[in-house]
């Protein structure tokens, strides 16, 4: 378009001379920038990830029927199943920085031990009878709780007993991939310590609100807490909503508890790559739809409600998983009293200086 108010518009005449211009940029591997600055700089995100709900009841029969049909063991390491983003070209990424699988362990299987530059971690919306062995320190998995594997420890789990167990892992695979920061090493064909303990090490040092252990002053880049219990979640969660009945501050908004599951000995996030909170509405209660830069996963941990992803509302029961791409508007309404855990890659766009949030003002 030429027009004489926009004299300095940057379109250049198509010529065969500037033809043959770009035919000699290519055979030099040169690109100019002029040629697809929308696509590098959009004035607001644009992700190729789009926003995707996965239910639970049609993920947990696929990791049953891989159950049967695909031993677990060295080599392949985990029968994982990751969510992939329908707008990510087939890999295994749910959004450009983080992977969510759906894990299945048999009864009495085991996952072998390894250890990778990759933080990860498992969060249990069902079942119980596994444990995962974290540096040799045996950590029980049970429903409502979150169980990090920063990155380098050495893991693997263990089914203690005689019915399967499947549990959600979530990873900065996709993040590790892009940035060619990926290390990976074997451990124990089988886990090191098969004793099934209420409590971990881990949490028999640290544990203990607000009490730091005297001998472990050194802050550490990931969360020495291998385990955060669904028992403390759920009655933080409670605590607040009953402060809220008596008019004192507790919730982000109202009708709309949540905490941050956080490293104790610097009060950040769980591990340096990943974020992970709780979020719990009452019944009958909504959030403002909000735009976010990074992405987030959620998943429904009880109740029943939906989700909006640019206006586009799905109704969503327990299990049920979805993602939001940078910049997607998000908002959630609760038909019961709706549970859902939550995690992101906001401890990167934090630290990079990269973070915005907008949050639309009610009744837009
Ligand atoms: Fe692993």
């Amino acid at each position: 378009m030429n027009d004489a108010g926009h004299s300095n518009i940057m379109k250049p005449e198509d010529t065969a001379e500037l033809r043959q211009l770009y035919a000699d940029f290519e055979a030099e591997h040169l690109k100019p920038l002029w040629t697809q600055i929308d696509d590098l700089m959009p004035v607001v995100p644009n992700p190729k990830a789009v926003p995707h709900v996965w239910k639970w009841s049609r993920l947990f029969p696929l990791a049953e029927r891989s159950g049967d049909l695909v031993p677990v063991g060295r080599g392949g390491e985990r029968r994982a199943i990751g969510l992939a983003n329908p707008g990510l070209g087939g890999k295994a990424y749910i959004s450009p920085t983080l992977w969510a699988a759906i894990q299945y362990l048999g009864p009495r299987e085991t996952a072998p031990e390894h250890r990778h530059a990759q933080n990860a971690f498992r969060f249990v919306v069902e079942g119980e009878g596994v444990w995962t062995v974290v540096n040799g320190d045996p950590v029980r998995m049970s429903r409502g709780d979150l169980l990090l594997t920063p990155g380098w420890h050495f893991h693997g789990h263990h089914n203690d007993t005689d019915k399967p167990m499947a549990w959600i892992d979530g990873l900065d695979i996709p993040f590790s991939y892009q940035n060619d920061v990926g290390f990976f090493e074997f451990g124990s064909d089988r886990v090191t310590d098969y004793a099934t303990p209420r409590f971990s090490r881990g949490e028999r040092l640290w544990a203990h609100p607000g009490l730091r252990p005297l001998s472990e002053l050194k802050d550490t880049v990931s969360s020495p807490l291998g385990a955060y219990r669904w028992e403390f979640t759920d009655r933080a969660l409670t605590e607040q909503l009953l402060l809220e009945d008596e008019g004192q501050p507790a919730t982000v908004e109202q009708g709309h508890a949540a905490v941050r599951y956080v490293n104790p000995t610097t009060g950040g996030d769980v591990m340096p790559t990943i974020r992970a909170e709780f979020h719990r509405l009452r019944a009958g209660a909504s959030t403002p739809p909000r735009r976010e830069v990074g992405s987030s996963v959620f998943q429904v941990f009880e109740g029943k409600g939906s989700v909006a992803l640019n206006r586009t509302e799905t109704k969503l029961d327990t299990g049920d998983l979805f993602v939001v791409p940078s910049w997607v508007a998000w908002s959630l309404q609760a038909e019961t009293q709706f549970d859902l855990f939550r995690f992101s890659d906001a401890p990167v766009m934090e630290r990079l200086g990269f973070a915005r949030t907008q949050v639309e003002e009610a009744g837009r």
